[in-house]
């Protein structure tokens, strides 16, 4: 007879801004009993200061290590499904992360991240100009794709993003026990 794999022991929510990582990741995680923890809040807890004003006092790759150190003390978390920020894969240091976690991409088209982070006053990258963020966008596509699972978010509610990452949950032999 074979053994159900275990649980996972981290839950990961990867995908451009504005896929619905925070919200989707906070129904999993009440659905899973597990923890839930949004990089971006933990990181504005801790530091005692915006993502904004972060970027905006120290710049990006200041951002960037931080981004990098958090995932590194989480590394060893339990239970816990993480909501990254849409750089977080980007660095080849925190890929290992999301190598070993069950990680999901979150997939929306560029008119939609446009559409819905259109009054987004709080992701410092959202005012850059349009042709830019098109660029950033398609250079991220491949490290998405190839760090998570993808799960369509296009015109989805987000109760039926969080029911196809359970259904995928499962289909792995993960029932994680509330
Ligand atoms: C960023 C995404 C943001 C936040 C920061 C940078 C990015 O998180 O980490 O503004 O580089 O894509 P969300 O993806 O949660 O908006």
């Amino acid at each position: 007879m074979t053994r159900p794999a275990r649980p996972p022991d981290r839950v990961a929510l990867i995908g451009f801004m504005g896929c619905g990582k925070t919200t989707v990741g906070r129904l999993l995680a009440a659905r899973l009993g597990y923890a839930f923890l949004d990089l971006d809040q933990w990181l504005e807890r801790r530091q005692g200061r915006s993502i904004r004003q972060i970027f905006q006092e120290s710049g990006e790759e200041a951002f960037r290590d931080l981004e990098s150190s958090a995932l590194g003390e989480l590394s060893s978390r339990r239970r816990v499904v993480i909501a990254a920020g849409g750089g977080a894969p980007l660095r080849e240091a925190n890929r290992g992360f999301f190598r070993q976690a069950s990680t999901f991409y979150l997939e929306i088209s560029f008119e939609e991240f446009l559409r819905r982070t259109a009054s987004s006053p709080d992701r410092p990258l959202r005012g850059r100009p349009v042709e830019e963020l098109a660029r950033l966008f398609e250079s991220r596509l491949p490290v998405y794709r190839e760090l998570g699972e993808k799960v369509s978010s296009e015109g989805r509610a987000p109760t039926q993003v969080m029911q196809e990452i359970l259904e995928k949950l499962r289909g792995r032999g993960h029932q994680p026990q509330p």
